[in-house]
């Protein structure tokens, strides 16, 4: 457990915030990796709460969250000064690939909030990359920070069209990928789904950042297992298939490996 006191904590269009905290850990965050946050010192809410590492400024890291219920609500209402606990760095995040002559971009494809941890990733590349952006409504589509100042290109769609193109994020990407590329995602399980199908179909490797209720995000509650289609010895077994923590064994995982009929 390791004390973060708060710096900045501001709304950033409807619902989204983004909270600056000063932490010792801050510098050892990889891209993709998590934080569990406790929101208040009480019992209410009792569990942590998960959050991906938006970005890492020194021993400062940001996060970006969106208010959906009674734990990010109250995070919403702290201030600077204020103290919360957080444990992490924690599971594994993605790989950051280095560049490799020949081959092709990184596409980063990200669904809602789920764009949180691709703006650390984005600083850590000097590969090709594209970020392909969706959300529902241009109200949540939220770029804190330009991903051009990082050197990531970056396409949007909405649904409705209200920002960037009309449309699905994986009517962007079908139109986006090539052979040779990798897809990273973020999101909603059914965009992950839609996304690790394409790229199955196109012989695209795709790696997804899953999203579990979590209750001790250290591998022990067994709260956030996800079935897998990969059975490896050593691990809990049904059906000769494989269960996967999310927070230990992930949030990351090879998109052939998740057995999503049943996610
Ligand atoms: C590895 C990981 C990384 C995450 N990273 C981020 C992040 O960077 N930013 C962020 O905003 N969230 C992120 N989340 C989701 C975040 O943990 C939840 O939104 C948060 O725990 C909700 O807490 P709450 O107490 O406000 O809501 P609760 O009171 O627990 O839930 C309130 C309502 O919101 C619903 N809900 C819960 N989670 C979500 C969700 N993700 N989307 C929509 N509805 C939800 C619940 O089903 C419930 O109906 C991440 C989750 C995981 C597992
Ligand atoms: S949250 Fe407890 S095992 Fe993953």
């Amino acid at each position: 457990m390791k004390e973060a006191v708060i710096i900045e904590n501001k709304a950033i269009g409807a619902d989204f915030f983004l909270i600056s905290l000063k932490w010792l850990p801050a510098r050892s965050v990889r891209p993709g990796q998590f934080v569990m946050l406790r929101v208040t010192g009480s019992m209410d809410p009792l569990l942590r709460r998960p959050f991906s590492v938006y970005n890492v400024e020194g021993d400062t890291v940001e996060l970006l969250y969106k208010v959906v219920g009674k734990g990010t609500t109250i995070l919403s209402s702290l201030n600077p000064g204020d103290a919360v606990d957080l444990l992490g760095p924690l599971g594994r995040g993605f790989p950051v690939p280095g560049v490799v002559p020949g081959k092709g971009r990184l596409l980063m494809v990200a669904g809602g909030v789920g764009i949180a941890p691709f703006y650390h990733l984005g600083r850590s590349l000097d590969c090709g990359s594209l970020l392909i952006y969706g959300a529902r409504t241009k109200a949540d589509t939220v770029v804190v920070k330009p991903f051009s100042n990082i050197g990531v290109k970056s396409k949007v769609s909405t649904e409705d069209g209200t920002r960037g193109a009309r449309g699905l994020v994986t009517d962007l990407l079908v139109r986006e990928m090539r052979c040779g590329d990798t897809v990273y995602a973020c999101g909603p399980s059914p965009m992950l789904k839609a996304v690790a199908k394409l790229a199955e179909e196109k012989g695209i490797r795709c790696l997804v950042s899953l999203e579990r209720a979590m209750a001790c995000g250290i591998g022990v509650c067994l709260g956030c297992a996800v079935k897998t289609v990969a059975h490896r010895p050593g691990r809990v077994v049904e059906d000769d298939r494989a269960y996967q923590m999310v927070c230990s064994d992930g949030p990351v995982f090879d998109s052939r490996d998740v057995d999503w009929d049943l996610l």
